[in-house]
């Protein structure tokens, strides 16, 4: 089995936060398809190493992935049909960074990045390379998430990254 593109350097960078308890909640909600939000954030934060590196970007490295991680740390399931959950696509943002910074010391960059991913359905356009690599790279991997051959091979190389990290 191969491995999911930069697995050492997600790990390097954000072990801490791949073995966090949120992150076991995060296992257990769905973001797309059979995609659970742990999932999509680790497909997001490799995507976002690829698109620096294909791009030649100079980015805070260790930022980049650890705003990824915790990107949609929203640690909800958005898809019960609640009132609040309609505006999911707007709220989700605040409430990830809330989380996030309930457990981990974050920079203005991962804060930038994990409040803005949204753009351009939220308004306000990110501030830092970092958080525009990341509103691409969610993008590209909400779109591949439901493409039916394609999620299933890269889910497997996912679900190895859990179990190393
Ligand atoms: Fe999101
Ligand atoms: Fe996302």
């Amino acid at each position: 089995m191969s491995k999911l593109k930069h697995e050492k350097t997600i790990i390097r960078h954000g072990s801490d936060i791949l073995s966090c308890k949120g992150m076991k909640t995060e296992k257990k909600c769905i973001q797309h398809g059979t995609f659970s939000v742990y999932d999509h954030s680790l497909y997001v934060t490799s995507m976002c190493l690829t698109i620096s590196k294909k791009l030649h970007l100079r980015v805070n490295e260790r930022s980049l992935v650890r705003g990824a991680l915790l990107h949609d740390f929203f640690l909800y399931d958005w898809h019960e049909p609640t009132k609040a959950n309609r505006i999911h696509g707007f709220t989700h943002p605040g409430i990830a960074l809330r989380n996030a910074e309930k457990v981990f010391k974050l920079n203005k960059i991962e804060k930038n990045m994990i409040k803005r991913h949204m753009f351009p359905l939220t308004p306000v356009p990110p501030r830092y390379k970092e958080s525009a690599v990341l509103c691409v790279a969610d993008k590209i991997c909400a779109t591949f998430e439901t493409v039916d051959g394609f999620k299933t091979k890269i889910k497997k190389k996912i679900r190895r990254v859990g179990s190393n990290a």
